[in-house]
């Protein structure tokens, strides 16, 4: 049976959710970032150790000035407000991404919690934000250049915001679309990616268990 030690997720559809609810999209967000918290709740059970969550792309800056605002105040909300909490739970987070053009509170808060890796940890979160999986391997291959090391493999993997993180196991879309929106593109060669009609709001417990349950039976090859 698989083991699951890396999750990813592309928590697509907050947007329409909120449509057919007849609500603005903050809302959408405002209700994604609660199911999130229970999802999280369920990963831990799961004893899940990495998981990575597609928060804000590189690419989600051509969407109106208000919608970006809004999902910036709710993260800087969730993560000043449950700093210790988190830190109690021995639950790390760290921000991979693009730092340019973030606004300072919010590049604080990057610094704050990357800074801050326990080592002992529960669960490790890597929060994708501003993220673009593209200019991580340009970024990357800059830093070996700098570094005047050869282009390889290994040099790429160590060089990538994901260093410390095994490559994931599993991939999630919510939201019913088939496609990658330049997440983790050179990680997940291997992976096994499950695309869920439901939109991120309405994604639960039940639903990850049971793709998780789909995992577990796969015959994962890696060319054998
Ligand atoms: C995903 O939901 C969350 C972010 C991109 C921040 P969307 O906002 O893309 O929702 P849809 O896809 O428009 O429904
Ligand atoms: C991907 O969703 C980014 C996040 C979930 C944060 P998008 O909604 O931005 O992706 P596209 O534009 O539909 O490909
Ligand atoms: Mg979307």
């Amino acid at each position: 049976m698989n083991k699951i030690r890396h999750l990813a997720i592309i928590m697509d559809g907050n947007g329409r959710w909120a449509k057919l609810k007849n609500k603005n999209r903050s809302y959408g967000h405002s209700r994604g970032l609660e199911n999130l918290k229970s999802i999280i709740k369920k990963i831990i059970n799961l004893k899940v150790k990495y998981l990575t969550l597609y928060t804000f792309s590189y690419d989600n800056w051509k969407r109106s000035t208000n919608e970006i605002k809004y999902i910036f105040s709710l993260l800087d909300n969730y993560l000043n407000k449950n700093y210790f909490e988190l830190k109690k739970k021995r639950i790390n987070v760290k921000f991979i991404g693009e730092k340019n053009r973030l606004p300072i509170n919010i590049k604080k808060l990057i610094n704050l919690y990357n800074s801050r890796q326990e080592k002992r940890s529960k669960l490790n979160i890597n929060i994708a934000f501003n993220y673009s999986s593209k200019k991580e391997l340009l970024r990357a291959i800059k830093l070996i250049k700098k570094k005047k090391l050869s282009i390889s493999e290994n040099n790429i993997n160590n060089n990538l915001y994901t260093r410390l993180f095994p490559n994931p196991d599993l991939l999630i879309r919510t939201g019913g679309h088939k496609r990658l929106s330049d997440f983790l593109l050179w990680q997940i060669s291997y992976t096994e990616i499950f695309f869920v009609r439901k939109l991120w709001p309405d994604f639960n417990s039940k639903d990850l268990s049971n793709i998780i349950n789909n995992f577990k039976v796969i015959k994962r090859n890696y060319g054998k």
